[in-house]
């Protein structure tokens, strides 16, 4: 695997591929990141992989600094799966000057769920992943469910601007008892770990009360919060939307039976958790 900092040498190394399969990723890598590369390999070759933890992404009193950087042990990974390329810049390859143009998603998408509590993440992704594609050109890109509305965010944007390439979204890899892999997971005590995967049975008993046909969301939503809370967790929200729009459904909605999704996002001690389920 040829790890490469620098945009120029990127081009070099890439030229004249048509098929390449691209994942980008933050780093600290877990097998729900590896899974992206396996798919990707079904889809492309080569693959290119990205780590560069983007500050444009994280608010002031996020953990940008303490995000965790494991260069050495994600290399490791990488190469066991056989990836071509591993773009690495550093802020000084990806941002020399301040990067004062950005791509910003429209309101609806962007300000919403996440987009509410994390003013500006989905303008600091879009910016970054608009970059990353003009540096890899990239035939597809792969991207996971376990960020519902990021991938959402993307290939929306992909289609607006006609980019070249082909936005593919993958499966949620989960823990045995139902966590969703994660980087912040390793930031939970024991106690924490073992109580984590309660986010995806609340999604699970939210799912299930829809499809038997409660028509009361608001309540359904209200309840899968206050069960949180009881249980010590901070929840920023329990949503039921739609999976086209990740717009609220109305009752003509819920009477067609529009394909819904529902997320959520708590924290837990310290650490915030997201997680979603297609209902
Ligand atoms: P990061 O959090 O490192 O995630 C990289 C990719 O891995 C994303 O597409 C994410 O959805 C996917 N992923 C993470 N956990 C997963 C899991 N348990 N199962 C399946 N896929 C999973 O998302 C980002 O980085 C950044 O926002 C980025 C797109 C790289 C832009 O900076």
């Amino acid at each position: 695997m040829k790890i490469i900092s620098s945009i120029d040498e990127l081009r070099d190394q890439l030229r004249g591929q048509l098929r390449t399969a691209f994942v980008p990723t933050m780093g600290n890598l877990h097998e729900g990141h590896l899974s992206l590369m396996r798919l990707a390999r079904r889809h492309g070759d080569p693959v290119v992989a990205s780590i560069f933890v983007n500050r444009l992404q994280f608010g002031p009193n996020e953990d940008f600094d303490k995000y965790p950087r494991t260069f050495q042990e994600d290399v490791a990974k990488l190469e066991r799966e056989g990836v071509y390329v591993l773009f690495a810049p550093t802020e000084k390859d990806l941002y020399p000057e301040p990067q004062e143009y950005r791509v910003r998603p429209p309101d609806d998408l962007g300000n919403t769920l996440e987009g509410e509590f994390r003013p500006g993440f989905f303008e600091g992704v879009c910016t970054v992943v608009t970059k990353l594609f003009s540096c890899v050109q990239p035939r597809v890109a792969v991207f996971g469910k376990k960020d519902y509305q990021q991938l959402m965010i993307v290939r929306n944007m992909a289609r607006q601007f006609a980019l070249p390439t082909e936005i593919i979204g993958a499966e949620t890899f989960r823990a045995d008892d139902g966590l969703a892999l994660s980087s912040r997971n390793g930031y939970l005590s024991a106690d924490e770990r073992a109580e984590a995967p309660v986010l995806y049975r609340e999604l699970n008993a939210v799912a299930d009360t829809v499809r038997s046909g409660e028509r009361d969301i608001k309540a359904v939503e209200a309840r899968a919060m206050a069960a949180l809370a009881e249980r010590g967790w901070k929840p920023d929200y329990v949503s039921v939307r739609k999976r086209i729009d990740l717009q609220a459904p109305n009752g003509a909605d819920l009477e067609r039976g529009e394909p819904l999704v529902v997320l959520a996002a708590a924290k837990l001690g310290a650490t915030r958790l997201i997680d979603n389920l297609e209902i």
